[in-house]
Parts: structure tokens; sequence; C-alpha cells
């Protein structure tokens, strides 16, 4: 499987994904290309480390959004990828790139989706919202990408408990630790062994023997 992984931040994800590869917990799988709309990402210079390719497009050198989506589509259709990872990914996805990769476009969200998803729940913003709200359980969700914005179908879900004295970033880490570092690998791997369909706007994976 030839991924390509889109990141805006520090790239844990995208780390816990180069690991799993190198581990061989993900098989069949190579991640051809890396882009960020940040060229200060520490995610590039986390594949620049493990001698993945790099680049970055920015909105800002664009003069309008309509360019951008061009010059980002036409480099990530370069890599030919049969798979693009959304991994800490903050820019809204051209709709002409779902269209063309549907279903094989996937995003790992802090939540339980639907839960503390959509506009502008991202980053310590989903956790602030689960503290405020009292939950008991939180976790992360790796779902398909569609038109919307954490609407996609659900491939994986995974819980954590939240804790008594638990602050925004204590609880982002748990989450980050016990479910996004292993729930985002684990789909690659699902997908990458052909046991990941879309049925009925549902994701239905396939038990170990097809
Ligand atoms: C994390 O909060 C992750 O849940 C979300 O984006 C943030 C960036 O993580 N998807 P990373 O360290 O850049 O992978």
């Amino acid at each position: 499987l030839e991924v390509v992984v889109l990141v805006s931040g520090g790239g844990t994800n995208l780390q816990a994904v180069i690991d799993a590869i190198e581990e061989g917990r993900i098989t069949n799988t190579r991640i051809t290309g890396v882009l960020s709309n940040n060229k200060n990402a520490f995610a590039l210079e986390r594949a620049k480390r493990h001698g993945i390719a790099g680049r970055c497009i920015s909105p800002k050198d664009f003069a309008s959004r309509e360019e951008f989506n061009k010059e980002f589509m036409e480099a990530v259709d370069s890599w030919k990828p049969d798979l693009i990872v959304l991994a800490g990914f903050l820019v809204v996805i051209p709709p002409a790139m779902i269209e063309k990769y549907r279903n094989r476009i996937i995003n790992i969200h802090p939540s339980l989706i639907p839960s503390f998803c959509g506009t502008g729940f991202y980053g310590l913003k989903v956790h602030e919202a689960a503290l405020a709200r009292g939950v008991k359980v939180v976790g992360a969700t790796v779902h398909f990408v569609d038109e919307g914005t954490d609407t996609g179908p659900i491939i994986l879900q995974k819980a954590v408990e939240v804790k008594a004295e638990d602050t925004p970033e204590v609880l982002q880490k748990r989450v980050m630790e016990q479910a996004e570092w292993k729930l985002l690998p684990q789909a690659i791997n699902l997908i990458a062994n052909g046991r990941v369909s879309v049925r009925d706007g549902l994701a239905v994976i396939s038990c170990e023997n097809g």
C-alpha cells in the first residue's frame, strides 16, 4: 500500500505509523510522501529522519484557495497514493480530492465521534469540551473522510477513561498514547491487508480469514 500522510503539526501520529511500519506491525505498506501546509511542522523533520520525502504547500503562498487546492492535489497525485492519511492535518481537503479518493482518505480524530467533533473541535479544544461536559470516557476515532467534517464512515474507535484531576493537556496525552497512536497504525494495517470495506455508508472490517 502506497501511503501519503498529510500533517500540520508535531507529527506524533505520523511517528506512530513510521514506527509500526519499521517494526512490522503494519505490513505491505510504504509511506511515499509527507505533505504539510506548515513549513515549521516537526512532522516534516520526523519524515526527513526516516528518509521519507517531505513537501510543504501552504494556502498562504497562493492568491486563492482554488489555486492552492490545484497545486495541493497535483502534489498528492504525483505520489500516486493508494491511501491518504490525515494525521493532525488542519486544512480543509479540496472537494475534488474527496471525490477522486473516495474511501481512500482516512483521518484520526481525538474523540469518540459523534461526540466533540465537527468544525472547531481540534487539538486541545476537544479535551476542554469533554472535561467541561464531565464525560467519564473519551477516546479516538479513525474514519474515512467525506465532504463533511469528521462525518465519514467510522473504521475503528478506542475508549480512554477520564480521571478526576485531568487537565486538557493530561487528557490529550492519554488519548494520544492509549488510543490515537494505536488506532491509526491498526487501521492502516487493516486497509493494507484488504480487510476494510464500505457498505451502505458503514465501514466493515472482515475477520482474519477473509
Ligand atoms: C492531535 O491532537 C491529533 O488527535 C489530531 O491532531 C493533533 C496533532 O497530532 N489528529 P500530531 O502530533 O501532529 O500527530
